[in-house]
């Protein structure tokens, strides 16, 4: 009989390529995934450490755990608790000591030890914890064979951060970049699209660092890459995600214009639109020069869509400065957006800074910035209304009959048309449009 593996993942797309990645491991050591948390043998939390909500929701979610291991035991039957990620590295040992229901805890760059913690979880008592950053890299110890879960994958290609912008952890919870070969990563590829993946997103806290040992033993830019991957047959679309301003260098902006596959989509977070924030933030860049980077982007590709993140209530954000964000968005028109009240995190510069903003006026400057992006991206999704654009196709819809998929610009169209399938990259008329997807039918060839 095989022992079944529940695993949770929150944060961001990184956590869930390891969660991925710690599944297969562990396939490979008996454990077969279950969607049934009543039913595990092991569950793995894949915690995030961005924000204190994220950090918080963790040992709610482990307290219930506690309570349903203890009604197992009543009936003889047992589960291990494992918590990984970014809650795992940031607060390592003291994670066992405000839940000591944990039996491990073991941080990202080293979840390739894991059938080895469980092993010595067996053989002592108490937690076992791995917070190390091993020297070796955990894609060199990791089971090659992936597989794509679907259509669209996921693929880890640069990891850690050593920009520290004064709010964030990741330089912390993910330690110093890395970028993994070239040649690692184009094998990876097309393992993927040989399982059928049809679309490819690049990730790394930030990608667009990435520079990898080419195959040609020189060093190469995430642009090279690109050019390389958009050979592979089968492979249909690129996205890369996430990346820093800096490092849009004028090669990778004019691979938008040059390579088709490269989806005419791009998230590049700004955070704020002050050049006091900017500068506070650590982020250097001014906003002047994210309009610059943008106006490339889109003389490269003029249909390039946008996505950002922001800030609001960073310590010291007056009035004019949360002003100068809004004109900012003004201008640019993202077509999506994720914005966040600052959350102060230990150990970093932020939240020692004096000057911190009051909660109630975070609250109403976020409201107000969400006001002004929602607009945005409803506007967005309605200027797609009446044209046919092409859409791969993901998974079945919430209702029977119903497909979900993505157009080139990322947004969500669920068609009720039967004969679509999973992997399907058609064209479709959209014809109505809400507020987080569009509505539309394929479009038959005649
Ligand atoms: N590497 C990316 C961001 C990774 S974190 C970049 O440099 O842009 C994802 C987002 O979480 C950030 O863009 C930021 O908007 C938000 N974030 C990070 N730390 C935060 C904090 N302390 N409080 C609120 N939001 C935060
Ligand atoms: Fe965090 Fe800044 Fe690094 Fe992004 S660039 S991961 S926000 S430190
Ligand atoms: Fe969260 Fe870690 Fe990702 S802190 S956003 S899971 S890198």
């Amino acid at each position: 009989m095989p022992r079944k593996l529940y695993i949770r993942t929150w944060g961001c797309q990184m956590n869930v390529y390891d969660s991925d990645r710690m599944a297969s491991l562990l396939a490979h050591h008996g454990y077969e995934r279950t969607d049934r948390v009543e039913e595990a043998d092991l569950v793995v939390l894949n915690t995030c450490h961005i924000r204190e909500k994220a950090a918080e929701k963790v040992y709610s979610e482990l307290g219930r755990l506690a309570r349903l291991r203890e009604e197992r035991r009543r009936r003889g039957e047992d589960m291990l608790l494992a918590v990984a990620g970014c809650v795992a590295q940031a607060e390592g040992e003291l994670v066992a000591e405000r839940a000591p229901a944990v039996d491990i805890v073991v941080g990202p760059q080293a979840y390739h030890r894991l059938p080895e913690l469980l092993a010595r979880r067996a053989r002592q008592r108490g937690a076992v914890i791995d917070t190390d950053f091993p020297p070796e890299s955990k894609f060199d110890e990791l089971p090659r064979e992936v597989a794509a879960g679907g259509p669209s994958a996921f693929l880890t290609i640069q990891e850690g951060c050593d920009k520290f912008c004064t709010f964030c952890v990741v330089p912390y919870t993910r330690g110093a970049e890395t970028s993994r070969p070239a040649a690692a990563v184009l094998a990876e590829a097309r393992r993927l699209v040989a399982t059928g993946a049809r679309e490819i997103v690049l990730l790394g806290q930030n990608v667009n660092a990435w520079h990898g040992e080419g195959p040609d033993g020189r060093t190469w830019n995430l642009a090279r890459l690109i050019r390389a991957l958009a050979e592979i047959d089968g492979l249909a679309r690129i996205r890369y995600t996430t990346s820093h301003p800096r490092d849009m260098d004028a090669e990778l902006v004019r691979v938008h214009g040059e390579v088709e596959a490269l989806m005419p989509w791009l998230h590049l977070p700004v955070q704020s639109g002050s050049d006091r924030v900017l500068a506070a933030m650590n982020r250097r860049y001014t906003a002047d020069d994210y309009r610059r980077i943008v106006d490339a982007l889109r003389t490269a590709r003029p249909d390039l869509a946008l996505s950002s993140d922001f800030i609001v209530g960073f310590p010291g954000e007056r009035e004019e400065d949360h002003e100068a964000t809004l004109r900012l968005v003004e201008e640019i028109g993202f077509a999506q957006a994720y914005s966040f009240k600052y959350s102060p995190r230990p150990g970093t510069p932020g939240s020692v800074m004096p000057k911190q903003v009051p909660d109630a006026v975070k609250s109403r400057r976020l409201a107000e910035l969400q006001a002004l992006l929602d607009s945005q991206q409803r506007a967005f999704n309605a200027a797609t209304v009446g044209r046919t654009v092409p859409v791969l196709f993901e998974r079945p819809g919430r209702h029977p009959g119903q497909m979900v998929g993505r157009t080139p610009w990322m947004q969500a169209v669920v068609v009720e048309e039967a004969g679509v399938r999973v992997g399907d990259l058609v064209p479709v008329a959209i014809t109505e449009y809400h507020p987080h997807s569009l509505g539309g039918r394929p479009v038959r060839p005649h």
